[in-house]
């Protein structure tokens, strides 16, 4: 694999994310470091996960894990979207198996002014740290994403005080002080900026922004609520780093999900990746679009599946092939690795 990151040999995700022909299309997993690898509950049996989160060197070996067993085009640093609200003292936990919780939520517009400032290098230089020791390791063999929480999820944990179905008291603080709601946005818009970009001075190569909860609002409501914020997030952004933006539940949010920003947009399963290329147009790239539960099924199937999606990126220059959502805890390690191997030897185009 080419080692060079800047130009012609620059690797295939890279260059994918700019949408420069690839001689086969690059792969990534969302949660490719997760709780359906051994090497990694090895580790979570004996650390908390917060604890990793805050150690750089077990950090940065969760980071790395999969790239060796799985063979993927880039690493995605281990760490959380909720790390940045600890220094919001709102106490976040990672309870087992529920999710995270965040025991006392913001619920009014008195709860925002209280906010305390998040001082991001104050905060998380745990994560910088990891992402130097993350980028010393790999020597350019493969590039590293960086990523954060987008201002709606993040919220939506902030306020609802872990995860939710309907999204209420988010959407009550949204509707009954849109002013508190503005405000909260900025703040996060603001600190996730700061962490990318600092994310980005340490080393990472590409950043993805995660709106994994943003399908729940409704298309007008995304474009008052959610957009401005979200673009002046993005335009923030160390220029020449490519930014994927990514959601679930986003079919009918497509469109202006690519007027906020990003070079690549993710694509859940829940659209076929043809027609959700048509909807954010040619002129970005897409990354998708594997339903991860197809990873539970029999290679046959996963086969097929994985043809599929790439038949329907036709060759296309800007196609990151991934799984709409994370890998699901269940899944047999050798259906990973296989789907990526499949990827790699279903596009080769040399
Ligand atoms: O992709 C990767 O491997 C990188 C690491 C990563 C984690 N969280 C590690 C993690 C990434 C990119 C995230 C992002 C994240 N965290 C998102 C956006 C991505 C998505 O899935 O939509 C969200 C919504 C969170 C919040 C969060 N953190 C949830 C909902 C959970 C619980 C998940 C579950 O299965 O119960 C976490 C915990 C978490 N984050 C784990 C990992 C590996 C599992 C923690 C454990 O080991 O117990």
């Amino acid at each position: 694999m080419p080692s060079d990151s800047r130009g012609p040999a620059e690797p295939a995700f890279l260059r994918a994310a700019r949408r420069q022909p690839t001689s086969y299309t690059p792969v990534w997993l969302m949660r490719q470091a997760g709780r359906y690898l051994p090497e990694y509950r090895a580790l979570r049996a004996r650390h908390g996960f917060l604890e990793l989160c805050h150690n750089p060197a077990a950090a940065a070996e969760v980071t790395l894990q999969p790239v060796e067993r799985l063979g993927v085009d880039a690493a995605i640093l281990f760490a959380d979207i909720l790390l940045l609200l600890e220094p919001l003292d709102r106490g976040l936990e990672f309870g087992k198996g529920e999710g995270p919780i965040i025991h006392r939520p913001i619920r009014s517009e008195t709860d925002v002014e209280a906010l305390a400032p998040i001082d991001v290098d104050e905060a998380v230089p745990f994560v910088f740290e990891t992402v130097r020791m993350v980028t010393r390791a790999l020597g350019g063999r493969v590039p590293l994403i960086g990523f954060a929480g987008a201002p709606f999820t993040v919220a939506s944990y902030l306020v609802e005080g872990g995860p939710s179905r309907d999204y209420l008291h988010t959407k009550r603080l949204m509707y009954e002080s849109p002013e508190a709601w503005c405000r909260l946005m900025e703040i996060l818009a603001g600190a996730t900026a700061r962490y990318l970009n600092g994310q980005i001075a340490a080393g990472a190569d590409a950043v993805q922004l995660f709106d994994s909860w943003i399908g729940v609002l409704s298309p007008d409501d995304y474009r008052t609520y959610v957009l401005p914020h979200v673009r002046s997030l993005i335009a923030a952004l160390a220029p020449g780093t490519p930014v994927i933006h990514f959601g679930t539940g986003t079919t009918a949010l497509l469109r202006l999900m690519r007027e906020a920003g990003g070079d690549v947009i993710g694509l859940d399963w829940r659209v076929d990746l043809d027609t959700g290329w048509n909807l954010v147009g040619h002129d970005v790239g897409v990354q998708g679009n594997l339903d991860p539960a197809v990873l539970l099924g029999p290679p046959a199937l996963i086969r097929e599946r994985v043809k599929t999606v790439l038949d329907r990126a036709g060759g296309r220059p800007g196609h990151i092939f991934n799984l709409g959502h994370g890998v699901h805890r269940d899944t047999p390690v050798d259906h990973v690795r296989a789907m990526v191997d499949l990827v790699h030897e279903l596009s080769d185009r040399r």
